[in-house]
């Protein structure tokens, strides 16, 4: 997908033109965005305030924010270990909460419910403009107090393919995380207009997965305790492999491979 990265100030110069640099893409003043390549692309704009994601023709943006809007909400008022995502995981009373590696983190949201769980975090994404939303909202967050207790326990990003970082974790004979946790990009057969702001920007910027299967078996490969696929409710498994058991929630399905115990 074309992308442009932006800037609105000089403060804000540095880093877009950097990011621009490092990732080949055409690096502007937000101010003289008018062309019509501009107009009906992605940007990612460099503002004082936050890092976005835009897209230009719809006029449509998102960004991550870990303190206040829906992530904040879930965390006061998520229903804790009784959510179905709690569940899919292993949580239980009496047990520390398990490492886990969201090896697809993109917006970063179940990595964050997971985290304030109590789950110490590894969040891979391959895309490097998604991880510049994640660590944008990493910075905005890390003089909250509640955000550092997530920051000591461990709420790591890495931009890498998950299966090539899996693999290296494998051959470097590392300790693999109790859980590997896959939430992969499906097709929306649902119109376009009926799919929310934040995942047609990332369909648009990313199109569909199409390694999930070779994923998903390289996770079970690694994964200590199990590796738990989110998957909408209906669609089918990731792989011919069958899920040892399932989790419902009212639109979500968990997909739970336990790993055989040695
Ligand atoms: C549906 S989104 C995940 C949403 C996430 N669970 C959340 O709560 O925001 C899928 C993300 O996984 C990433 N992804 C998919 N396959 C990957 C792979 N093999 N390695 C790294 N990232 C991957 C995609 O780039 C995309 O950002």
């Amino acid at each position: 997908m074309n992308i442009f990265i932006t800037y609105d100030t000089e403060k804000t110069k540095p880093a877009a033109l950097e990011f621009s640099k490092r990732y080949q893409y055409p690096c502007i003043n937000i101010s003289d965005a008018n062309t019509s390549d501009f107009t009906t692309s992605l940007s990612l704009n460099f503002k004082n305030e936050v890092v976005e994601l835009r897209d230009n023709e719809k006029d449509i943006s998102i960004h991550i924010d870990f303190l206040s809007g829906n992530l904040a909400h879930r965390q006061k008022y998520g229903g804790g270990r009784g959510q179905s995502i709690a569940k899919a995981i292993g949580l239980k009373q009496g047990t520390p909460p398990p490492s886990v590696l969201d090896a697809t983190a993109g917006l970063a949201k179940d990595a964050y419910v997971l985290a304030c769980l109590g789950c110490s975090m590894t969040l891979v994404e391959r895309s490097p403009v998604i991880v510049e939303l994640i660590k944008d909202a990493i910075h905005h967050a890390e003089e909250d107090e509640y955000f550092q207790t997530i920051l000591k326990k461990g709420f790591e990003v890495i931009n890498q393919s998950s299966i090539d970082y899996l693999t290296e974790l494998k051959n470097q004979d590392v300790i693999s995380p109790d859980v590997i946790y896959l939430d992969p990009m499906y097709p929306d057969k649902k119109k376009s207009a009926s799919v929310k702001k934040n995942m047609q920007i990332l369909q648009k910027l990313l199109g569909k997965d199409e390694d999930t299967q070779e994923l998903l078996n390289t996770a079970l490969k690694i994964a200590k305790k199990r590796v738990v696929v989110k998957r909408p409710k209906g669609a089918g498994n990731l792989s011919e492999v069958k899920p040892t058991y399932t989790v419902e929630s009212k639109k979500t399905r968990y997909d739970v491979y336990i790993i055989p115990k040695e």
